[in-house]
């Protein structure tokens, strides 16, 4: 897809984020990776009001060329990009279902999540690391996402949020969307007697579904 149309995509599966309620005020941020570089949110807007003319525009080498100022989250964006070549984008969300689990569950954990249902482990797949919180655009996080993200396309950062790829921007929010879903259902069903897939049906839906 060229330049032009990723950026009226990205506006318009933000918008759609915002107005379903995955993001709130100006929460959240997203990338898309460009044969020259990198389309990235700007900081402080609203995935809700979006321009596709003022998305900030980074080069290969990750330096803001063009638009409004990026995203202050741009080192988590570059973490998982760079660690995960077949990636086409990255949502970053403080989705609250997910933020709640990211909140509870103990930092070092890799399956906070049953997998309750197969769209969530034909989106997110069988890991999702939580990793340890810092502050909102510490770029002391970008190693430990990078390394994560080498295995896992999805990660939660621990009081903060998910962190979802995607092989192209459609893939990355639908991602997201079944991440927040599934968190759901997981709080949902606490304390619960819920069947979770077995392991043999987790290894058959991403054989089939890869
Ligand atoms: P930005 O407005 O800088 O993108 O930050 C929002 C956010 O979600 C911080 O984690």
């Amino acid at each position: 897809m060229h330049e032009a149309a990723l950026r009226e995509q990205l506006v318009e599966l933000a918008r759609s984020l915002f107005q379903r309620g995955f993001s709130v005020g100006s929460a959240g941020n997203i990338s898309v990776r460009l044969p020259d570089g990198y389309l990235m949110t700007p900081t402080n807007s609203s995935l809700g009001r979006l321009d596709a003319q003022r998305l900030s525009k980074l080069d290969l080498a990750w330096h803001h060329i063009s638009g409004d100022k990026p995203s202050k989250e741009v080192f988590m964006h570059r973490a998982v990009l760079t660690a995960r070549p077949d990636a086409g984008a990255v949502v970053h969300l403080h989705s609250t279902h997910a933020t709640a689990i990211a909140c509870l569950a103990a930092v070092g954990e890799t399956a906070p999540i049953p997998p309750l249902t197969p769209y969530f482990v034909m989106r997110v797949g069988r890991a999702l690391p939580v990793l340890p919180y810092h502050r909102p655009g510490d770029g002391a996080m970008e190693q430990g996402i990078h390394e994560a993200a080498k295995t896992a396309r999805a990660v939660l950062l621990a009081n903060h949020g998910p962190v979802v790829s995607g092989r192209t921007l459609e893939d990355a929010v639908a991602a997201a969307e079944e991440l927040e879903e599934s968190a759901r259902l997981a709080l949902m069903l606490r304390g619960m007697p819920a069947r979770a897939l077995t392991p043999a049906e987790v290894d058959d839906l991403l054989t089939t579904f890869g």
